[in-house]
């Protein structure tokens, strides 16, 4: 039976992934209520959302997922039905320079949801409710040049930032077996798409080209990843959140395989076209560097249980969503620079005053 939720507590909203998503499902469901609770790190934007400010559906909470009084405030506050946990450190290069906020926000942040999500549910006071654990085909390890990835491929993660999500990936499934919580996981590919924070490679790279610096590309180029829109992946974690039996596990992923060198050569190109550059000329940008330490070589995930069960597959091919993705940077280029200079951090004290909500 479809499951209806009134009342969502959506952890990293302000994030890539999260701001999407929230931006879609308040689209798609106008009826739901939206709690964003987000401690803004470095890669929390409140200029994602700016479009909600004023909505009566939509709130925003700045606050930490490891704040149990907290957490255990808004879900009863608010009646919260649906827990949807994207807040994260997500960045695998940060993970190797500073492994230990990964283990704190990702491992001992998601315990505390998890048990403060678990004593709200077992106090009854709404009828139905779900967790949702947002994760990463990266729990899985890495793939040689065949296979893919299935939900019963076994955790083998290599990075902290992988490890961090499969021990997350883990406590969700403990819940599940200890307490019967009505649980769900998602794994998903790599993603792309407006508001990505240009750390990643992607947004990187329409940055640099934009402004013709280095475009770094680590050991050969020849790593693989499986890129998926990320508005494909908030309407997959949406149709697993009202349909999914509790306690499954679905993996997300685009069927969209791609070396890292031909995603390079490609957004050079498609930018030149628009940038009226000769062709070829940001390619001259392309710097091979040093690898990165256990960079997995290939990720390709098997998507077909998601389809099967509940019908889902992408609404984007990959060159209209690459195509509007670069014109969405090329359209926002503010966006990009704020973020690049930091302005983006003095919004939530101009908006807000810093205090929380
Ligand atoms: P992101 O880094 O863009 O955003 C993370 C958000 O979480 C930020 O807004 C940050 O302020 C917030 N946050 C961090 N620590 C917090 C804490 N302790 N309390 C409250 N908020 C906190 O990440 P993203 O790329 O949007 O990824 C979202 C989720 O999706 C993550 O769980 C990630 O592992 C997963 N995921 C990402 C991808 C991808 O391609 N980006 C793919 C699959 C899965
Ligand atoms: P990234 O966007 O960091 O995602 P993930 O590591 O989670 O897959 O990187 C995507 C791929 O691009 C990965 O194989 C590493 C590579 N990469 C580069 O070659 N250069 C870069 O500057 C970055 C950020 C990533």
């Amino acid at each position: 039976m479809t499951f209806i939720p009134t009342a969502l507590l959506v952890t990293g909203g302000a994030g890539f992934i999260g701001s999407n998503f929230i931006h879609s499902f308040i689209d798609n469901n106008p009826e739901c209520m939206i709690i964003n609770l987000d401690c803004l790190t470095y890669a929390g934007n409140l200029k994602n959302l700016t479009a909600l400010e004023g909505n009566p559906k939509y709130r925003f909470v700045k606050g930490d997922i490891g704040d149990a009084t907290l957490v255990a405030r808004l879900l009863a506050d608010h009646r919260i039905d649906a827990v949807v946990h994207f807040a994260a450190e997500s960045h695998v290069d940060r993970s190797i320079t500073g492994p230990e906020i990964f283990v704190r926000t990702n491992v001992l942040g998601t315990q505390i949801l998890l048990e403060e999500s678990r004593k709200y549910w077992q106090s009854g006071v709404v009828a139905d409710f779900r967790y949702l654990q947002i994760s990463t085909d990266e729990v899985y390890g890495s793939l040689g040049d065949t296979g893919y990835f299935t939900e019963e491929t076994p955790l083998a993660a290599n990075s902290p930032y992988s490890a961090s999500k499969a021990g997350a990936d883990l406590l969700v499934r403990a819940y599940h077996e200890t307490f019967g919580m009505p649980t769900l996981n998602t794994r998903c590919s790599n993603n792309y798409g407006p508001y990505h924070f240009p750390e990643k490679l992607i947004p990187l790279l329409i940055h640099n080209v934009i402004n013709k610096q280095p475009l770094p590309v680590y050991g050969d180029g020849l790593n693989i990843r499986d890129w998926l829109h990320v508005r494909d992946h908030a309407m997959a974690i949406e149709t697993v959140l009202k349909n999914a039996n509790p306690g499954s596990i679905y993996n997300i992923g685009g069927n969209n395989e791609w070396k890292n060198i031909d995603i390079v050569n490609l957004v050079c190109d498609l930018l030149d076209a628009r940038l009226g550059r000769p062709v070829g000329e940001s390619r001259a940008l392309i710097t091979f560097v040093k690898d990165r330490p256990g960079h997995d070589r290939r990720y390709a995930i098997d998507a077909s249980r998601l389809k099967a069960d509940l019908g889902w597959s992408p609404a984007y091919t990959f060159e209209q969503g690459i195509a509007e993705t670069i014109d969405w940077y090329l359209a926002n280029q503010d966006w990009t620079a704020e973020v690049a200079s930091g302005a983006y951090r003095e919004y939530y004290q101009n908006q807000y005053g810093g205090g929380v909500a």
